[in-house]
């Protein structure tokens, strides 16, 4: 028997996009899943689908759903199962609003992530792996980014991040029997290839995939294109896309390098594929994968826009012998073969998920 396979990670977060991605992988790795999550920002159908596609073992998957502001609650989860690990996505993310109402995103975020490190203290759950953001890297002036960049906070929903990565460090400094890995991620889409779950944002959607995929399956008219003028190929902004089931395969390397190594430390890694793809190929590949026409309207840029974003990823290839392996049209195949089979994501077009 593999040394994992009784490993029990608590999943912060993990009916969530990436999340509910991370614990099906965990299930077909031979983990123990254990979710957290408000469910705030999603649906308790993407954690039983998860349990569907995962077959025989679901029988490792259980659900909470608890605010991890919750201390109470967080400690019986750990009183009640050891836990060995835990992986922490839970937050929000529209970076809009953090703007709007910074006080939200410390409570939620901030205060969230300290409650459960105290409480992981408590219980001696010293090994975590944190959901960080390609997005401390602000606007860099050349790419790739490298781990090593200058950090800088774009809005209170990157200052969160910053904040909560130096304080993992801090943590770890003062006490060396933690292990935390903290990911960096670049942009995430995509679907699980069995289009049973996928990026289900409540309202109106931020980002550029689930735009697309809106106006594909006729819930929006058309797609806005935030800035022409670029210095790019084709003047439109370029990020880093990776696949979200690469995404999710990059915390199971994660994971293992923390079981494995005692000296893990705390360390970051870039997650992306080290490649950039502007807006509009994005579109075309996207209208490819579809047979759908997605109208677009050029505007003005996005304030807080970057012009070219993507990641080097030889620290993950080296350190935890991760590469991601999807393309782009797979990407987009993907993204199309979820949104078609649920033009409503989890729910319909009368739910409170549809605005
Ligand atoms: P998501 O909104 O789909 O998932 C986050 C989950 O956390 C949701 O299910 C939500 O209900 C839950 N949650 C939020 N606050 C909570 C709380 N206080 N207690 C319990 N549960 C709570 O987002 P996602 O795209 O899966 O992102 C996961 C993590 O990755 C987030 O921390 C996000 O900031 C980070 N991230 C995401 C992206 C991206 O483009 N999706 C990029 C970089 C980093
Ligand atoms: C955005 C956030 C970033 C966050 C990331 C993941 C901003 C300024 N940045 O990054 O902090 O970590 O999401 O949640 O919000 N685009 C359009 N039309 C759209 C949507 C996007 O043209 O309707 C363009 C953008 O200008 C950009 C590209 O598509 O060039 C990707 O945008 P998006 O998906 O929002 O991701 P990021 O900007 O990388």
């Amino acid at each position: 028997m593999p040394l994992d396979m009784a490993k029990s990670i608590l999943v912060t977060g993990g009916a969530g996009y990436i999340g509910s991605h991370t614990v099906l992988q965990l299930l077909l790795g031979g983990f123990r899943a254990i979710v957290v999550d408000n469910l705030d920002n999603s649906s308790e159908e993407a954690i039983r689908r998860v349990g569907e596609i995962a077959g025989e073992s679901r029988e490792n998957l259980t659900f909470y759903k608890v605010d991890l502001r919750d201390k109470g609650a967080l400690n019986k989860i750990f009183s009640s199962t050891k836990i060995d690990a835990v992986i922490h996505f839970a937050g929000l993310k529209a970076v809009g609003e953090s703007v709007q109402n910074p006080l939200l995103y410390y409570d939620n975020n901030f205060v969230s992530t300290l409650t459960l490190l105290e409480v992981m203290a408590s219980h001696g759950c010293k090994k975590l792996v944190f959901s960080s953001s390609a997005t401390v890297y602000g606007s860099p002036k050349v790419v790739p980014c490298t781990e090593e960049f200058p950090l800088v906070a774009m809005s209170p929903y990157g200052r969160t991040k910053l904040v909560i990565e130096e304080m993992c460090r801090d943590i770890y400094h003062a006490d060396s029997e933690w292990s935390i890995i903290l990911l960096r991620y670049f942009n995430p889409v995509g679907a699980h290839p069995s289009g049973h779950i996928g990026e289900d944002p409540r309202g109106y959607p931020n980002n550029l995939m689930p735009f697309v995929q809106q106006v594909a399956v006729g819930r929006r008219s058309a797609l806005t294109v935030f800035g022409n003028d670029y210095s790019t190929t084709d003047g439109t902004g370029v990020r880093d896309y990776i696949h979200v089931v690469d995404l999710a395969d990059g915390h199971i390397s994660a994971l293992r390098k923390i079981f494995e190594d005692a000296e893990t430390g705390c360390e970051v890694y870039n997650l992306g594929t080290g490649k950039g793809t502007s807006v509009l190929e994005m579109v075309a590949a996207f209208e490819k994968a579809s047979g759908k026409k997605i109208p677009l309207v050029i505007a003005g840029r996005r304030p807080g826009d970057s012009e070219i974003l993507y990641g080097s990823t030889i620290k993950a290839e080296k350190e935890l012998k991760w590469k991601a392996k999807y393309t782009i049209e797979d990407m987009c195949q993907d993204q199309w073969n979820w949104a078609s089979k649920n033009p409503y994501g989890y729910g319909s077009p009368g739910s409170t998920n549809y605005k």
